[in-house]
């Protein structure tokens, strides 16, 4: 017996992603770079399945069908470029790699070209839905080597989860080239990093301002996922707030507040910056993280320190808080979408932004009913600007964002940090408005540095200089974007 592919790198979503392809009546070779953890999955759980263990790379890579698809399922970074190079020796022209990891969408574009320059394809894949997802389907972004995908196409389909009305669709396809697998994953992170911030601000309102008990937080979100909200997320968030562990305590109660993470949301942010597109909310996510790991500067500097108290009705409160919600994740993943389409444009890989929405409905962490709405509305106008303005959006908007400013002012007048949700605020507004404040920005700008301006009253693209003080000269600096 060969396998039909190998899974490198056997901690728990290697060994969930290989159980999972097994279990489909694929064989799968399974290798790891300390080999004790494959004896121990082949005396228990690995007996009965079609695994083909490998205690060498050089037995990993025999072990295969020709074209080799191997998979690596490892650490992102440096691991990566040292297990392709350990492989290489014993990989041919027309074999595949993939890597499986949150990769830096960079170093993936990079591998591509190396590998392609020694005729071994190679596939970046995004893999989201943590260890169960792995296990019983996740959604995956796989891009790279286009010529790769018809091999390995089968076996994605087959072990991705499944959406849709009749859950027939697979929530994979292929991406793009080069690193836009994994930059289509980094932005799924740095959406989900939204998503939480966004869902952990209701939380504050409502535990500090509302005073509910985490009984009534876990029926209020449970309420929610019955509705437009229904998301993975949502979901959890009520069990979570259920939980009690063995002496009868809230867990989340005695969790200490310092969020870390791993990289992908600031890379989504660094990427949004280098893409010159406002991606906000994600911004504000990531720093709401850093700022929550402050903890002990937090608790010196909140010594002493009165929070306002304006309090507010309850069922009031809920309803403004499900609007609130509803709102900034539609114009969180505005702000996702747009990114994504500047970086498609920039890097030439053409993304099928409905595709996406449609990928990410089932088996992924922001798996969420609504995601059917963002496909629809790419799938109406492929061209679509931004998804505030998609006729659908527009009006779920017109009715929710005065939730989400209730809320805002409702925190702010409480002293709750609301990041994620004023920064929404502050987009929606900013992007909804004819004759924003920066015409006097770019008469600063002119005034100190002759940085020059265009005028209302003539074509776009003709620049001015004035010299404001009567002291300055007449020459204008050079003009440069973004
Ligand atoms: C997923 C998750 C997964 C992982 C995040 C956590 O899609 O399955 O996004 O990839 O849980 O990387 O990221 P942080 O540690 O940065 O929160």
């Amino acid at each position: 017996m060969k396998g039909a592919i190998g899974i490198y790198g056997f901690r728990v979503m290697g060994e969930n992603l290989a159980r999972n392809i097994e279990s489909k009546g694929y064989p799968v070779t399974i290798g790891n770079r300390s080999v004790e953890v494959i004896r121990e999955f082949m005396e228990g759980k690995g007996k009965e399945g079609k695994f083909i263990p490998a205690y060498s790379i050089e037995e990993f890579a025999a072990s295969l069908e020709k074209p080799r698809k191997v998979m690596l399922m490892i650490k992102a970074g440096e691991t990566v470029d040292l297990t392709i190079e350990n492989f290489l020796p014993y990989l041919e022209p027309g074999d595949t790699l993939i890597d499986g990891g949150n990769s830096n969408y960079e170093d993936t574009e990079r591998r591509v070209q190396y590998l392609e320059e020694k005729g071994i394809y190679y596939i970046g894949s995004g893999v989201s839905g943590g260890e169960l997802g792995a296990l019983y389907g996740p959604s995956m972004m796989p891009g790279g080597n286009k010529e790769a995908w018809a091999g390995v196409k089968d076996i994605f389909m087959a072990i991705a989860a499944k959406a849709g009305t009749n859950g027939e669709e697979p929530c994979t396809t292929w991406i793009g080239n080069g690193g836009s697998g994994h930059y289509v994953k980094t932005v799924h992170n740095g959406i989900e990093y939204g998503d939480m911030q966004l869902i952990s601000e209701v939380y504050a309102i409502l535990r500090d301002v509302v005073g509910a008990d985490n009984e009534e937080m876990a029926k209020i979100f449970s309420t929610w996922n019955a509705g437009r909200l229904e998301s993975y997320l949502v979901e959890i968030t009520s069990e979570i707030l259920n939980e009690k562990d063995e002496t009868g305590e809230y867990i989340v109660n005695y969790i200490l507040d310092k969020a870390m993470q791993k990289g992908t949301g600031k890379w989504t942010v660094i990427s949004a910056l280098e893409e010159g597109e406002p991606v906000t909310l994600i911004t504000e996510a990531v720093y709401a993280r850093i700022l929550s790991s402050m903890k002990s500067e937090r608790v010196a500097a909140a010594k002493g320190v009165e929070k306002p108290r304006s309090l507010a009705e309850k069922k009031d409160t809920v309803d403004l808080l499900e609007k609130a919600l509803y709102a900034a994740k539609i114009i969180s993943y505005a702000q996702g979408f747009s990114l994504m389409k500047a970086a498609s444009d920039h890097y030439r890989w053409e993304l099928k932004l409905g595709e996406i929405a449609s990928i990410w409905r089932g088996g992924c962490i922001i798996r969420s009913a609504f995601l059917n709405d963002i496909r629809a509305a790419y799938e109406e106008n492929v061209e679509l600007k931004n998804l505030m303005v998609a006729p659908f959006f527009r009006t779920e908007l017109e009715e929710t964002v005065k939730g989400l400013r209730e809320m805002v002012i409702l925190g702010i007048r409480n002293g709750i940090a609301m990041p994620a949700m004023s920064s929404a605020l502050s987009y929606y507004d900013g992007y909804h408005t004819e004759n924003l404040p920066a015409n006097l920005l770019q008469a600063q700008r002119d005034y100190f540095g002759a940085h020059m301006y265009e005028r209302v009253d003539r074509p776009e693209g003709e620049f001015f200089h004035h010299n404001w003080s009567g002291e300055g000269g007449n020459t204008a600096s050079t003009i440069y974007k973004v």
